[in-house]
């Protein structure tokens, strides 16, 4: 089964429109030519609209941050997957500061993936387990919880994509080693199985994210199992993003 890699940038509440226009056009030349992974950009909502006019036709893809799980109506300052299909393409659910800032429940997770999927958007489900968690050795049961609960009742489908990104790695500059981090994807790959059947599971690309620079890159592309990266901070650099996203289609194209 191919699984396409994925480098996504999610630049969350950084960059202003004169900023953000100016990062894309940065990277455009250097990215743009890097074939063998998809290479995914996510600005701010009030950015989404200038940045895609600046990449279109070319091979850079362009993703929300969040959304509501409605189409319309009285949600004030919400922005729904109306709004973002035939402008986006993929769209982050439930990162893990929409549920520690925002009330994102898992709940809450399950609808907007529902919504994002009907709506011809290709969710990235962030799940991961905070540090105490990790400490006392119940991550495997964290993650499972937040995947059983997030796609409860939902089909099986590869336009999914889940990113693993323990809390204690984001914005920390501590990576999860290499290791680390297959080891609790191919638990999550395990969990899909039983949900959705061992085809099914095989077919979903699994991201890792958590201080993910052009340094340590490599060190979860060459996993067999790990088919890329959902970057922060990094990702705010041009040459780094363009960096971690040319390591992974030389590293994946030799495996
Ligand atoms: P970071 O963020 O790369 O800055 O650690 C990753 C994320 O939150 O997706």
């Amino acid at each position: 089964m191919m699984r396409v890699p994925l480098i996504a940038g999610n630049w969350k509440m950084n960059t202003t429109v004169a900023e953000a226009v100016r990062l894309v056009r940065e990277m455009l030349p250097a990215l743009d030519p890097i074939r063998g992974v998809e290479k995914l950009v996510c600005p701010p909502f009030v950015s989404l609209a200038p940045v895609a006019d600046i990449i279109r036709g070319s091979s850079i893809q362009l993703g929300a941050q969040n959304m509501h799980h409605m189409d319309r109506g009285a949600y004030t300052g919400e922005v729904s997957p109306l709004m973002l299909t035939g402008l986006c393409q993929y769209v982050i659910i439930g990162h893990s500061e929409r549920r520690q800032f925002f009330g994102d429940t898992s709940e809450v997770v399950n609808r907007k993936l529902g919504a994002a999927l009907q709506h011809g958007l290709r969710p990235i489900l962030c799940v991961g387990e905070n540090l105490r968690e990790n400490d006392v050795g119940i991550t495997e049961a964290v993650v499972a919880t937040q995947l059983r609960t997030a796609l409860k009742g939902l089909g099986a489908t590869s336009a999914m994509v889940v990113a693993y990104e323990p809390l204690w790695a984001i914005g920390t500059g501590k990576a999860a080693s290499g290791e680390q981090a297959a080891r609790t994807i191919e638990i999550i790959r395990a969990i899909l199985g039983q949900l959705w059947g061992g085809d099914s599971a095989t077919s979903v690309r699994m991201l890792y994210g958590g201080s993910v620079t052009g340094a340590n890159i490599t060190e979860f592309v060459s996993q067999p199992g790990i088919d890329g990266a959902l970057v922060g901070g990094a990702s705010l650099k041009a040459a780094d993003f363009v960096s971690i996203a040319s390591q992974t289609a030389a590293i994946k194209k030799r495996t």
